[in-house]
Order: structure tokens, then sequence, then C-alpha cells
């Protein structure tokens, strides 16, 4: 058994926050922001919970299945609605999916990871997974502390796991985490966001391309084959180092980050999404997707597009 990707979709909420926002009222620049991070703009609104449910239904209208089909909702997130029930269970209500329901909690790596486990699933027995990847940052981020406040930002997107006969497309994964550096990137319950920025920076570049290789060798992929990376829109420094050191050139990336911040578990659906919604997807592409945050986690996997 293996599985393709039958629809994706993605969802922002509408409140645009500019960097000029926070340097009328913190002491920082747009300049600061832009050239050490990438970023723009983020934007902040919804809850983790509306989020996830905007992209699912994209991601099952252009799917083009009945939500009932599908057998369990795996939603990734670092923010969810409440403690309990998992915000995966009132997505599954929302969108009328049948089966099963649960949250993943794997920071920013979030989304591969579920994919993984829905994929897992798939070999196991289920037709179909939603998997969603969503948070709220806006919620755990001190909004007065300029070397976190500038970083993140709310939004979703979800994909449509189907089963297959077969080897199907996904060809290769590996998940991580170091539970010793997870004192770099913390949020404690009720609390906001934590980091050692330089840390989680050299950190995030180590782990990012020593996963990819080790996906891409268990895949037997070289680098110069990988039609798109996807990765964890954090930092687009973060990026180009990890980009530099795996050999995959910078234009064969597919970032959002200029506009979105750091999504946490949103972030790779979000330009996955984005990718495939501009047309830089073909069938039998070689789509690499990789996240890293908080654990720290570590997660990629390799697909082949096209179902
Ligand atoms: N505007 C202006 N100055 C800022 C600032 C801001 N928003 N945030 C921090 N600074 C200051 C620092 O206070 C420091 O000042 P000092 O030298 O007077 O102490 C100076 O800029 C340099 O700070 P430093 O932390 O060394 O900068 P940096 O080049 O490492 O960039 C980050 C800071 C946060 C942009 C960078 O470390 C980073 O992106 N790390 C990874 C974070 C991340 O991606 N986290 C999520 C992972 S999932």
């Amino acid at each position: 058994m293996g599985i393709v990707l039958r629809g994706w979709g993605s969802a922002l909420p509408e409140k645009i926050v500019t960097n000029a926002d926070f340097a009328s009222r913190l002491d920082t620049s747009d300049e600061w922001i832009v050239a050490r991070t990438g970023i723009r703009e983020r934007r902040f609104g919804g809850s983790t919970g509306t989020l996830a449910v905007e992209a699912g239904q994209r991601a099952i209208d252009q799917a083009g299945i009945d939500p009932a089909t599908i057998d369990v909702v795996v939603l990734a997130t670092t923010t969810p609605d409440q403690v309990m029930p998992a915000t995966a269970s009132y997505v599954q209500e929302q969108l009328g999916c049948g089966g099963g329901a649960m949250d993943v909690n794997a920071a920013c790596s979030g989304f591969v990871y579920a994919l993984v486990a829905g994929a897992g699933l798939c070999e196991v027995g289920a037709e179909r997974v939603l998997v969603a990847g969503a948070d709220v940052m806006s919620r755990i981020t001190d909004q007065d502390d300029r070397g976190t406040a500038i970083l993140f930002g709310d939004g979703a997107g979800a994909v449509v796991l189907e089963r297959v006969e077969g080897p199907g497309k996904l060809l290769g994964w590996d998940l991580g985490s170091d539970g010793s550096l997870r004192h770099l990137l913390s949020c404690d319950a009720g609390g906001y966001t934590q980091m050692n920025g330089k840390e989680v920076f050299r950190q995030a570049v180590r782990v990012m391309v020593d996963s990819c290789s080790k996906t891409l060798a268990r895949a037997g992929i070289a680098p110069a084959d990988v039609t798109l990376l996807v990765p964890h829109q954090a930092n687009t420094r973060i990026v180009s180092a990890a980009c530099d050191r795996l050999g995959i050139p910078m234009d064969r990336t597919a970032l959002v980050l200029e506009r979105t911040g750091n999504t946490s578990a949103g972030s790779v659906p979000l330009a996955l999404a984005d990718a495939a919604d501009n047309g830089r997807l073909a069938d039998g592409d070689i789509v690499l997707l990789c996240g890293f945050g908080a654990g720290m986690t570590w997660a990629s996997a390799v697909l082949q597009w096209g179902a």
C-alpha cells in the first residue's frame, strides 16, 4: 500500500501586520527584519480550528471527495484552541469527516510528522486521511519582545492523502528529535515563546541538511533531481545556508515567509499549496518537504507529485 496526495489548500487570516507596524512601537526596523529574516509581513487572527477548517475545506473541495470518506483527521499544531478536546475534533465535526481525529504536536516539524503518520494510517487500512498543519503563533508570542514578535504569524495548510495499491508517492522520510535541545525554543503553558535565536539558527541549518540528506539517500534520489524543496518558513538565511550545503539552488525552493512569517505547523503546507497553486509542480516532479523546530524536532519527506 502507498499514498497519493489528492488535494491541498491553505488559509491565512485577513489582518496584515507589516514590519513598519512593529517599527512604529518597538526598537526595530523594516531593514533589520528583512535583512536578518526575509520577512516583510505576517497575518494575525482566527483560531487554529477555524484556519484548519478553511484550509481543510479547500483541500477536500479540490480533491473532489465526500468528507465523510475521510477516515482520520490528523492536525499538527502547537497552539490547540483548548487543552482538550483536540482541535482536530472540531475540524472533524465542522468538515463532516468520518472516522477519528487527533492532534500531533511536533512544533514547526508538525506537518511533516503528521504527513508521515497519515501515510502510516493508510498503510494499515485507512482509505483517506486529512493531514493539516495550523498555528496561531501570535497568541503565544510576546508582541513587545522584538526578538520573537517579528518572526511569527498565523496560518494553516492541509492535504488529503488517499491509499493506493503499490508503492505510492511517498518515496522516503526521516523524523528526528533531540530533547536535550528543548531549552532553545519553548513556551510554558499560559506563557510566551522563549528562544535562543542564534543557537536555533545554527541547529536548524544542521538538522535541515542532515534530515534532507537522509531522506534523499533512503529514496535513492540525488539533490540534483529535487524539483522543489518546500522548507519550513522560518528564515530565508536558514534556507539559503541549508540549500548551499545540500546543493539545491534557491530558485528551486518554495518560499512564502516574506508574506506569512513563521506559521509553525502551518508553514510547510502553506508553501506547498502556494507552489502548487502557482503551477510550479507537474506530474512526476520530486518534492522534498522539510520541517524543524522546538524539541528540537526535525522531519523531512520526499514525494513524487501527481495522483
Ligand atoms: N530588531 C532590531 N534588533 C534586534 C531585533 C529586532 N527585531 N531582534 C534582536 N535584535 C538585536 C539583538 O538585541 C542584538 O543586539 P545586541 O547586539 O545589542 O545585543 C542584535 O540585534 C543581534 O542579535 P542576534 O540575536 O545576534 O541577531 P541574529 O543575527 O542572530 O538574528 C534572529 C536574530 C532571531 C533573526 C536569528 O537568530 C534567527 O532567525 N534565529 C532563528 C529563529 C527561528 O527561526 N526560530 C524558529 C525556529 S522554528
